[in-house]
Formats: structure tokens, C-alpha cells, sequence
């Protein structure tokens, strides 16, 4: 079994090593991509992260652009919407090395629980994913211990990708509604 694993390992260390530098990212390039697309070999990938949502401080990395009228008399928060650009890190230490961003929208969109509709790109910056994303679509309990939201693609290495982030908070304070939490994503690309 453990092998086997490393086998795995091994080969998934030698099938990942494109990056998006030498992808052709123009039109031509991206047809071209399409057209081996039948003799490409469908890859499993794993990532793990920190995301830090900083909704109070001196410079807040998540901001509130909407409300509806009666949000804040809502136990459920109701219809408050904030605009993210959240740092990604490699351990939950918020000065730990950053390997990308959060982008995107959150709203709380529940009238029974604290549930979110999460729409963002996790734009990623460093080694090999450097200038590739992922897109986020996904619902999200943020007092359940696991959320799991699907990835519903991708582009650059992670082109036509599919797979699930499981979401666990690592810390969070109700107050502040800063938290800081641990991110496992699994995917299949090519
Ligand atoms: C809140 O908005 C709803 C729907 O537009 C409206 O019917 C209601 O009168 C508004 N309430 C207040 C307090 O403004
Ligand atoms: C990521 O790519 C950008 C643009 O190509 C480049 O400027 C930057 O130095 C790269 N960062 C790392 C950590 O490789
Ligand atoms: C924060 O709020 C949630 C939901 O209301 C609750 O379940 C949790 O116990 C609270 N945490 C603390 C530390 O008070």
C-alpha cells in the first residue's frame, strides 16, 4: 500500500511539471491545447492552504459592499454581502509564506443558519501554479466543522479542472468575524 502511494506520488511528481510559463495562453494556443485534449491523461491534484478573512482591522482584506434593509436586525445576517481579496498561505501564521489570493464574493444568504454562497477565484502566485486559477462556487456553513464546495474550473495548469475544497476553521472570533481557515483541495485536470 505504501509503495503503491509512493509510486503515485512519483508519478504525479513527474506528470505535473508544466507551468503557465511556456502555455501558450493565446486563442491559437488554447485550440491547440483542445486538440490533444483526447490524449491528455487526467491528473489528481492536492493543495493545502490558509485563508485569512480580515473583516476587522486597520486594512480589512474583506469589506462589506452590500446590505439589505433589515440585515442587521436579521440572527442570520441576511443579505450582507463582502468583497474579498484574502492571502493564501502555506500554515496559518498570517506572516507564513503567501501562495496566492482569495478573490471574490461572499454573501450570507440563509434565513435558518449563517450559510454563505461563496463565488471567488483562489488566484495562485508561486512555483509551478504561478498565473493559474481556480473558481469557487459553493455553499458554506462557517460554524459546521467541514464545508465542502465544488471547484467548478479553472485555467491556466488547471484548465477544465473539477474537484472539491474542504473548508475547516482553524480560528475565528465572533466579534472581529476574522477567522483564519485551513483549506484541502483535491482536483482532477490535465
Ligand atoms: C425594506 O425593504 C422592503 C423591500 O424592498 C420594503 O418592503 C420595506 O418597507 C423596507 N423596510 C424598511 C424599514 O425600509
Ligand atoms: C509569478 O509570475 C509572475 C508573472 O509571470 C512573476 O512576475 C513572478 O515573479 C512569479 N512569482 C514567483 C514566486 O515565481
Ligand atoms: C460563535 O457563534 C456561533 C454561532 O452562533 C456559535 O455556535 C459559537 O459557539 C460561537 N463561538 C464562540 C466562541 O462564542
Amino acid at each position: 500500500m505504501e509503495s503503491f502511494l509512493l509510486v503515485s506520488l512519483l508519478f504525479l511528481a513527474i506528470t505535473i511539471l508544466p507551468s503557465t510559463h511556456g502555455l501558450d495562453q493565446s486563442p491559437k494556443g488554447v485550440d491547440k491545447w483542445f486538440k490533444k485534449l483526447p490524449h491528455a491523461k487526467v491528473k489528481m491534484t492536492k493543495l493545502h492552504f490558509y485563508f485569512h478573512d480580515t473583516v476587522t482591522a486597520k486594512n480589512p482584506s474583506a469589506i462589506q459592499i452590500a446590505q439589505a434593509n433589515n440585515t442587521f436586525q436579521s440572527p442570520t445576517l441576511f443579505g450582507l454581502v463582502r468583497m474579498m481579496d484574502n492571502p493564501l498561505t502555506v500554515k496559518p501564521e498570517p506572516n507564513s509564506k503567501e501562495i496566492g489570493r482569495a478573490q471574490g464574493i461572499y454573501g450570507f444568504a440563509s434565513f435558518e443558519d449563517i450559510g454563505l454562497l461563496m463565488t471567488l477565484n483562489l488566484l495562485f502566485t508561486d512555483g509551478k501554479y504561478n498565473g493559474s486559477t481556480l473558481s469557487i462556487l459553493g455553499h458554506n456553513q462557517i460554524f459546521h466543522e467541514y464545508r465542502e464546495m465544488p471547484i467548478v474550473g479553472g485555467s491556466g495548469v488547471f484548465r477544465l479542472a473539477q474537484g472539491v475544497a474542504t473548508a475547516k476553521t482553524y480560528s475565528g472570533d465572533n466579534t472581529t468575524q476574522n477567522a483564519i481557515v485551513e483549506y484541502h483541495v483535491v482536483l482532477l485536470h490535465y
